[in-house]
């Protein structure tokens, strides 16, 4: 099904490092780590309350140097180096693909390691001791304050040109630890498989979209996709 050739395009979702040991959204109660989503994870709860949401992204960001990259994550470097064309989006914070290996990869929903001032919007990787403890941190251009940059709910998720395009080029579209609830994201699948890409799908749990899928594959990522990017490529 999967040749060099193909035109690839994955999208990645919290399961994928959930093997990591990084906890996926809903699986727990709607709770993220004790808090609720609009707590942390919006624009009005950082105008509420930005020194509970700026500690919160703290942890997340420290919690970065605790875990690995697992099987799964490597399997998805290997099937790049593989194919000609090949997209990975992933919604993940996190930066176990591109520790992995991956190189084309699209971090739609933002990256735990980057912060963005609130004033002039640059973007700066922070990831030194200085940048992670429990003070605000202020731009180095312009010292307005630094937020996460992090895609909240009721903001717009990154590069969607950039995704569009390779969703309506692809031949192939394959989704992986991802639950389906979170818009836009849960639409890739449908879009690309009306314009005629075959679509796989693994997951723990059926997701959501699970209808949309040509194959679907029930089970862990970092068990599964070994043995299907092994099968990919070598025939
Ligand atoms: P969810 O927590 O909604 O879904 C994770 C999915 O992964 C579930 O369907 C699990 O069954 C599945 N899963 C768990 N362990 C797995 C494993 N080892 N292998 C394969 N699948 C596994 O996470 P997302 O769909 O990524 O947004 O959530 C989407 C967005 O909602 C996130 O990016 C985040 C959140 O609010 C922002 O932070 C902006």
């Amino acid at each position: 099904m999967i040749v060099k050739e193909s035109r690839v395009v994955i999208l990645t979702g919290a399961g994928i490092s959930a093997e990591s040991g990084i906890r996926t959204f809903r699986d727990f109660d709607g709770l993220w780590e004790n808090h609720r989503i609009e707590e942390v994870a919006t624009p009005e709860g950082w105008e509420a309350n930005p020194q509970l949401v700026w500690g919160f992204y703290q942890q997340r960001r420290r919690q970065l140097f605790d875990v690995e990259p697992n099987s799964g994550h490597r399997a998805l470097a290997d099937l790049e180096e593989y194919l000609d064309n090949f997209l990975l989006i992933t919604q993940n914070v996190d930066d176990l693909h591109e520790r992995a290996g991956s190189k084309n990869l699209i971090h739609m929903h933002g990256e735990l390691s980057k912060l963005r001032c609130e004033s002039c919007a640059s973007v700066e990787e922070m990831m030194e001791d200085e940048h992670l403890g429990e003070n605000f941190l202020t731009c180095k251009r312009c010292e307005g304050r630094m937020r996460p940059h992090i895609v909240w709910f009721g903001e717009m998720p990154m590069r969607m040109d950039e995704i569009q395009e390779a969703l309506l080029e692809c031949d192939v579209f394959i989704a992986i630890g991802t639950s389906g609830h979170v818009y836009p994201a849960n639409g890739f699948l449908h879009t690309a498989r009306r314009l005629g890409a075959h679509t796989i799908g693994i997951n723990l749990d059926p997701p959501e979209n699970v209808v949309f899928f040509d194959e679907f594959f029930q089970g862990k990522a970092g068990e599964i996709l070994p043995l299907l990017v092994d099968r990919w490529t070598n025939g």
